[in-house]
């Protein structure tokens, strides 16, 4: 099929998709200890809602993708399944619920372990980014299936970086060691779109602890590619970061006239 034939993710209908079926991935095993004391990162309400449902959504928000996998904390796998059986989804998309692992890696590799085999595009998706729209999920699904091992969405930086040499003590003045051009630099974000052979190899081969999966793959000697992320695709760290995201579905709520 021609590039300008292809019909974009958004025009598929879900029962044609039967070569190029997509499944998304959300490891959502973390405590995100750097939002202060209290429950799971991922079970923190935004707008009322757990913002491990607003993760899902966005991704079943996609008609590209027809199975969401929700790689739950070990002990609460049962709690997360209550979480997805009591908040609306879309009927056209299945759910399933693993237990995660230690690592974000681990508890990755647990979820690709739990996808059926009808499944060859691969999106991994951070519980963190609850708010990313359905274009940036459908410009990353389109470039998978345009023929990239590995895609990922990114913003240009506003910050200048700065490479430095550790302190040993958190705190103390650290020596620059080097300033990246800032202008060939992006802040990456999820999903992260995979040809899905591609990331089991990687999950089997690299064994250093990475922050990302696209990095796995640039380890394998593979060339990632970066579409355009989105500002409302950041990721829920820090208590400040709360903030924006209440504000960002108050601002969609008044977009949509409610
Ligand atoms: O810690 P960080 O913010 O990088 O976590 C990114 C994502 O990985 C979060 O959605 C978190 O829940 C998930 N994670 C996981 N299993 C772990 C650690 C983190 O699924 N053991």
């Amino acid at each position: 099929m021609s590039d300008e034939s292809r019909p974009s993710p958004a025009e598929m209908p879900p029962d044609t998709r039967a070569s190029t079926r997509t499944a998304a991935v959300i490891p959502a095993a973390g405590r995100g200890v750097r939002l202060g004391p209290g429950v799971p990162k991922a079970l923190r309400a935004l707008g009322g809602t757990p913002m491990l449902i607003h993760a899902v959504r966005a991704m079943a928000a996609s008609r590209g993708v027809s199975l969401v996998v929700v790689v739950a904390p070990p002990d609460g796998a049962a709690e997360v399944k209550s979480l997805l059986d009591a908040h609306a989804l879309p009927e056209r998309t299945d759910f399933l619920v693993v237990p995660g692992g230690e690592s974000r890696q681990e508890s990755v590799r647990l979820g690709l372990d739990a996808l059926p085999a009808t499944y060859d595009t691969v999106l991994v998706h951070d519980a963190a980014r609850p708010l990313v729209p359905v274009d940036t999920v459908d410009a990353v699904i389109e470039a998978v299936r345009d023929g990239a091992p590995a895609v990922v969405p990114a913003l240009p930086l506003a910050d200048t970086v700065k490479q430095v040499e550790p302190a040993a003590v958190p705190g103390e003045p650290e020596p620059v060691v080097a300033t990246p051009e800032r202008a060939r630099l992006r802040a990456v974000q999820t999903p992260q779109g995979f040809d899905r052979e591609t990331l089991v190899r990687a999950h089997e081969t690299v064994t250093d602890n990475v922050t990302d999966d696209a990095s796995m793959v640039e380890q394998l000697g593979l060339t990632v590619m970066v579409v355009p992320g989105h500002e409302e695709a950041f990721k829920v760290t820090r208590p400040l970061d709360l903030v924006l995201a209440e504000a960002v579905l108050a601002r969609r709520r008044l977009n949509d006239g409610f």
